[in-house]
């Protein structure tokens, strides 16, 4: 019998003569997601090229699960979140991001788990993308429900900070139909590698996470599950 993923391989496949379902949205998502009533919090811009290169950053990176219980200055979370979330330019009326996105849609969105970071509250933050700006999307310390929402992982509670990708499917599915499914989790790719890759030019260590209960992470983040749901998690911090 065919597996889901079976299923999901063949009804999102390219042929010559046959193409994924096309699906009838009548509303497309709003191309920037904002939280209009959530203080802000403005991110400063990062200050430019400096550090080690590229191929010695890549060399380096590996994932790292043990922190120690040291903050990060808000100018390197900045930076961090610059790297997968930052606007490089604006063309042809796109907003082209840092990361490469299938039809620049960028259907992933970021939010941060913030434990201890300095200037910042704990609590879950939005990554406002046009205003580079963090929303305060719910105050407190949810360090706890959030590591065993990933399978009791204690990077998530021991981290200086846990990001938390979601993807809002209909932006990329507009386009794409079901073969959108595909792109998103490429997208989200994209995105994982370059925080290790910033992590580690930065000096912190990094690993992502693919293994959590979906519902419970949802529902931390307060998204449906459905229109827009979680895809991936990125811990970080001082390395133990
Ligand atoms: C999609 C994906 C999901 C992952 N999920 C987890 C996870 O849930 N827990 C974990 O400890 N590491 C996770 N990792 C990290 C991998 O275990 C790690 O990348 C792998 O062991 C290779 O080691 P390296 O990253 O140090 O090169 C994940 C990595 C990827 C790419």
């Amino acid at each position: 019998m065919e597996t889901v993923g079976e299923r999901f391989q063949r009804e999102t496949k390219y042929g010559r003569r046959a193409r994924p379902p096309a699906t009838r949205i009548l509303a497309r998502p709003e191309e920037f997601k904002s939280y209009p009533g959530a203080p802000r919090i403005l991110l400063p811009p990062p200050p430019g090229e400096e550090g080690p290169g590229v191929w010695r950053v890549m060399e380096a990176r590996r994932s790292i699960r043990d922190f120690a219980p040291e903050g990060i200055p808000l100018e390197t979370m900045a930076r961090l979140v610059w790297s997968v979330g930052g606007i490089r330019e604006k063309r042809w009326g796109f907003a082209f991001r840092i990361v490469p996105s299938a039809g620049a849609l960028y259907p992933v969105e970021t939010y941060l788990m913030i434990n201890r970071v300095e200037g910042l509250e704990k609590g879950i933050y939005h990554l406002h993308v046009p205003t580079f700006s963090l929303e305060l999307v719910r105050e407190g310390d949810l360090s706890r429900e959030l590591t065993r929402a990933a399978l009791g992982q204690e990077m998530v509670a021991e981290g200086a900070a846990t990001f938390l990708w979601t993807a809002v499917i209909d932006r990329c599915r507009i386009k794409y139909g079901e073969r959108a499914f595909r792109y998103i989790y490429l997208d989200a790719g994209h995105l994982g590698q370059n925080l290790y890759l910033a992590a580690t030019a930065l000096g912190l260590g990094c690993c992502t996470i693919g293994a959590f209960f979906d519902d419970e992470v949802n529902a931390v983040l307060g998204v449906d599950g459905l229109e827009e749901t979680v895809i991936y998690l990125g811990a970080v911090g001082v390395p133990a």
